[in-house]
């Protein structure tokens, strides 16, 4: 198992890839601590709680708004105080606000900004001394996306979130290298879940006719590549971005 005794947290692990990805670090011997809202289907994430300890496994969710960075201290101890240490941490919870740059709420921006990358920056830096103290090759992961990279219309502020992670997570590869801490990127191109079930069946055909791979990706798919991004059969990978994306991008 690649993942035996590792200690992680997860942001957003009650649908869609993070969903994925706790079931997945948890079948490779991981203990997970995920988060939800704590605003959407508790019951739905009680019973995926219950089902994977029935199979065994070690995880436990917590209620985090990423919004609300002032929490984050509290919850983070919560998590660790549960996993009894910290040996990797993945940035997944994100949000879309999706419009025109002429459309475009501040509110709505702001909302995009504050989960997707300033929620990412200060949960990260709540877990940092934990992370510090790993006796493993410690290693963070940031969720962002293929239109971070390339851009999309329509998707600006989603894109400029997703665009900031990068530059983040190159910046702190540099800053921790010293401390063994390794900090990567995944940038998922259309992944079917929630996120992207809303949209049009015209947008969706326009993505599918430009993935050469001729397919839209599974949640499982990023959760195996997460998974080796926090084992150390990637001890000697930092700062780089990893594309998931059947080569709609490249
Ligand atoms: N799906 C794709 O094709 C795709 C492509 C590229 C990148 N991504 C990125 O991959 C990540 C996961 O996407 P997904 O499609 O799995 O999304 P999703 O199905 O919409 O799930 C979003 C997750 O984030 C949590 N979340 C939402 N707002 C939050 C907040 N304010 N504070 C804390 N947690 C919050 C949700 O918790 P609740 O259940 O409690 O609401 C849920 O667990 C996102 O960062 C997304 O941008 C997705």
């Amino acid at each position: 198992m690649l993942l035996q005794g590792k200690k992680i947290i997860l942001t957003g692990g009650s649908r869609g890839i993070g969903k994925s990805c706790v079931e997945y670090l948890a079948s490779q011997g991981a203990k997970v601590a995920f988060t939800h809202t704590g605003t959407g289907n508790s019951a739905a994430v009680e019973s995926f709680e219950v089902e994977l300890r029935s199979k065994g496994c070690d995880v436990k969710a917590f209620a985090v708004n990423l919004s609300e960075v002032a929490s984050f201290k509290e919850k983070i101890s919560q998590m660790t105080d549960y996993l009894g240490g910290l040996d990797g941490l993945v940035n997944n919870a994100g949000v879309t606000s999706d419009n025109l740059i002429l459309r475009m709420k501040e509110e709505e921006f702001d909302k995009t900004l504050d989960v997707n990358l300033k929620g990412a920056y200060f949960f990260t830096k709540e877990c940092m001394r934990s992370l510090m103290r790993s006796e493993s090759s410690a290693s963070v992961v940031f969720m962002s996306s293929v239109v971070g990279v390339m851009g999309n219309s329509g998707q600006s502020a989603y894109a400029a979130s997703k665009a900031g992670l990068v530059g983040l997570a190159k910046s702190l590869a540099k800053e921790l290298a010293s401390r063994q801490l390794r900090v990567n990127v995944i940038a998922p191109g259309f992944i079917q879940t929630e996120m992207t079930g809303v949209l049009d069946e015209s947008v969706k055909k326009s993505y599918m006719d430009n993935i050469p791979l001729g397919r839209f990706g599974e949640a499982v798919e990023v959760a195996q590549a997460v998974t080796f991004l926090l084992s150390d059969m990637s001890r000697y990978i930092t700062g780089q971005v990893l594309n998931i994306n059947g080569g709609l991008y490249i």
